[in-house]
């Protein structure tokens, strides 16, 4: 029985090579790969400046510190992402709160987080207060959820309007595009990880894109401790460049190895994102055939959507089930079947007021964020990587078409 993974990184020699380049070198902490990696993506995405890290969360940190995030302070995520959104959010000694999302794109809804502007704070000596707690509202984390961006515009209108800051979770959206402008793009700092279920990988890593030299300066400062040189820079400094420690920082810095290995892969972001492009849209003329209890994910006019996931939802109606609950308990039979067919899948991602440590300490009901409730409970990520076939695709759609015959008539 051939076996489907939910996804599978692209390698070639390429990767081989350059990282063997890296340990001839015996230079294999942060450097010149790094530094090389940084502009290719940089470059890629249109922006000036990448700071590499050690992954997309402590790139999150590292941006959100920069940018005078702490305590005191509540900033606004998603109520629909991977709960490093939030996790990055309290390493700051902030708080996060949740906005939900609209189930069609699985983005932050602009509009509730209007309202949530609008309604739980209120203006005080210059800022925005949460009449609750008494904490400033610091700004947005909004999330490219899967790839397609969120409704930035909208975000960043709201923003400007009450003095906020954003800055742009794009862990899953190298490569993305609104409006003709790659994520990163924005106006806003933004940060991609190199997780293996992106689009390209480094094993684990991530970076922050900007255009502000002064901010980047600063993050590559509290990368390395709070140094004010790196081993890079002090090398080619002949080794007596003092460094100073002006703030406490932190060693987030992704290894040349890594460097190395994501200068190969980067060069193949555009083939793999072009890729998964053509299965997506073999996968949504055979569902739209065979499988009408899934709703295919979106691209609206546009947006360019990179599908670091292909996520579909299961439509409540047409399986005929009472609630989200309901729902949630039929999909993940429905994977389980799959598992055992040899075909991996996954929920889309997780609805974070109903994960332990944000359920227990903020009190959340799953129906406080009712659309993130269902995102959660009734999304279903297929297998996508380099090499599906068609043939592939007929299997898994007819797999799946099989097991669904068989759960509704038991
Ligand atoms: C939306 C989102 N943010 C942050 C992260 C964290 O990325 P990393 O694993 O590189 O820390 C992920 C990882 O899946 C993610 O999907």
């Amino acid at each position: 029985m051939k076996k489907y993974p939910v996804t599978k990184p692209y390698f070639t020699d390429e990767e081989i090579k350059l990282i063997s380049g890296s340990l001839d070198s015996g230079w294999v902490a942060q450097g010149p790969q790094v530094a090389a990696f940084e502009r290719k993506i940089a470059e890629h995405e249109g922006v000036a400046e990448g700071v590499a890290t050690t992954s997309c969360t402590t790139a999150l940190h590292l941006a959100m510190v920069a940018q005078g995030l702490g305590e005191g302070m509540d900033a606004i995520a998603p109520a629909f992402t991977f709960v490093a959104t939030e996790n990055a959010i309290v390493m700051t000694g902030a708080v996060p709160v949740l906005c939900d999302v609209c189930r069609e794109t699985f983005n932050i809804d602009a509009d509730k987080l209007r309202t949530i502007v609008e309604t739980e704070y209120e203006a005080r000596g210059g800022k925005l207060i949460n009449r609750k707690t008494g904490n400033g509202l610091w700004g947005f984390v909004p999330v490219h959820e899967f790839g397609l961006c969120c409704d930035i515009h909208k975000v960043n209108a709201l923003a400007k309007e009450y003095d906020l800051t954003v800055i742009e979770d794009a862990a899953c959206a190298l490569g993305s595009m609104a409006a003709g402008r790659h994520q990163g793009a924005f106006g806003n700092t933004s940060y991609v990880s190199f997780h293996p279920r992106k689009s390209i990988t480094t094993g684990e890593g991530g970076m922050i894109l900007t255009d502000d030299a002064a901010l980047a300066k600063k993050m590559r400062e509290l990368r390395t401790h709070g140094s004010t040189v790196s081993a890079d820079a002090r090398d080619k400094g002949g080794g007596f460049l003092l460094p100073e420690f002006p703030v406490a920082g932190y060693n987030y810095r992704m290894t040349d190895i890594q460097g190395a290995m994501g200068l190969a892969q980067s060069e193949k972001l555009d083939y793999i994102i072009g890729e998964k492009r053509k299965a997506v849209s073999v996968y949504n003329r055979m569902i739209a055939d065979r499988i009408p209890e899934f709703i295919t994910p979106v691209e609206p006019e546009g947006y360019f959507h990179t599908y670091q996931s292909y996520v579909c939802m299961l439509d409540k109606e047409k399986l005929g089930v009472g609630s989200i609950k309901e729902g949630g308990e039929f999909r993940n039979r429905l994977l389980s079947k799959l598992e055992e067919a040899g075909i991996a899948t996954r929920q889309g991602t997780h609805a974070v007021h109903t994960l332990g440590y944000y359920r227990d300490r903020f009190g959340y009901r799953p129906e406080d964020f009712p659309n993130a409730y269902e995102c959660d409970r009734l999304s279903v990520a297929l297998p996508l990587y380099v090499g599906l076939s068609e043939d592939d695709i007929d299997i898994i759609t007819g797999s799946i078409r099989k097991v669904l015959d068989e759960l509704r008539r038991i």
